[in-house]
C-alpha cells in the first residue's frame, strides 16, 4: 500500500497543460474501467452496485464482477474467524444480504474490544487489518488531490462528475468495527 501510495508523487509531477495536451486520447477511459479495483472493493465489503452501472456488460470481466457483488466479503469471513475466537456474532449478520455492503455492528465491536483485551496475537491481525485499510484511505486521499491539481472541477472521462464523485469514498473505512472501538482502548 506504501508503494501504491508513494507512486502518486511521480504523477503530480505532470502540469495540468501537459495533461490536457493528450487527455483528449483517452476518451471515455478511466479508473473506472478497472474491474479489478471494484472487485478488490466488493471483496473487502464495500459494495456499490451503482458503480456497475459504468461498466457495459460486454466487458471482460463484467461477470466476474457480478458474480463477486452476491458472493461473501472479508469482512463475513473475518466474523467467522471471530466466532472461532469465542466472539458471539448476531444471527442477522451471518444471514445478511450479501449484495449489500458490510456495515458497523455495536455488538461485533464489543467483541472486537474483548478479544483486543484477552488474546495478544489477535490483537496484531487487527492493527495489520487497521494499516491496510488506513493505506487504502491514503490512496484514494491521494488520488483525489492528484485529480483535483490535474484536471480541478472537470468531470471525469469515465463519465462521473470527477472530483465530488471521488469524494463519496474518501475517509470511508473498510473495517468499521475496528475503528469505531480505538477510544475506548
Ligand atoms: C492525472 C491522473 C489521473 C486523473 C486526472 C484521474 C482522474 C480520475 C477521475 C476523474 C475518476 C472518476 C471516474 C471518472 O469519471 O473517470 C477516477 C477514478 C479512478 N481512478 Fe483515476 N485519475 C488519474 C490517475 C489514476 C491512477 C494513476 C490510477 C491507478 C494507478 C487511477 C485509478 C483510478 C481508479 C481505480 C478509479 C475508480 C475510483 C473509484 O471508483 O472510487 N487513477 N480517476
Amino acid at each position: 500500500m506504501k508503494t501504491l501510495v508513494a507512486q502518486v508523487d511521480i504523477l503530480e509531477t505532470m502540469t495540468p497543460s501537459s495533461f490536457s495536451s493528450f487527455r483528449d486520447r483517452l476518451e471515455t477511459a478511466s479508473g473506472f474501467q478497472s474491474i479489478q479495483f471494484r472487485e478488490l472493493e466488493f471483496l473487502l465489503g464495500y459494495k456499490r452496485s451503482s458503480t456497475l452501472a459504468h461498466v457495459k456488460p460486454d466487458f471482460p470481466g463484467y461477470d466476474r464482477l457480478q458474480r463477486r457483488l452476491g458472493e461473501s466479503t472479508v469482512i463475513d469471513h473475518f466474523y467467522d474467524f471471530l466466532a472461532t475466537r469465542g466472539a458471539q456474532i448476531p444471527p442477522a449478520l451471518k444471514n445478511r444480504d450479501l449484495s449489500q455492503p458490510n456495515e458497523p455492528n455495536e455488538e461485533v465491536q464489543r467483541e472486537i474490544l474483548r478479544l483486543y483485551k484477552s488474546s495478544p496475537e489477535v490483537s496484531i491481525l487487527f492493527e495489520l487489518m487497521t494499516d491496510f485499510d488506513e493505506g487504502l484511505q491514503e490512496w484514494r486521499y491521494r488520488h483525489i488531490k492528484l485529480v483535483e491539481r490535474t484536471i480541478g472541477a472537470k468531470r471525469g472521462t469515465g463519465g462521473s462528475p470527477g472530483v465530488p464523485f471521488l469524494k463519496q469514498s474518501l475517509f470511508k473505512p473498510i473495517f468499521h468495527d475496528l475503528w469505531a472501538i480505538r477510544h475506548q482502548m
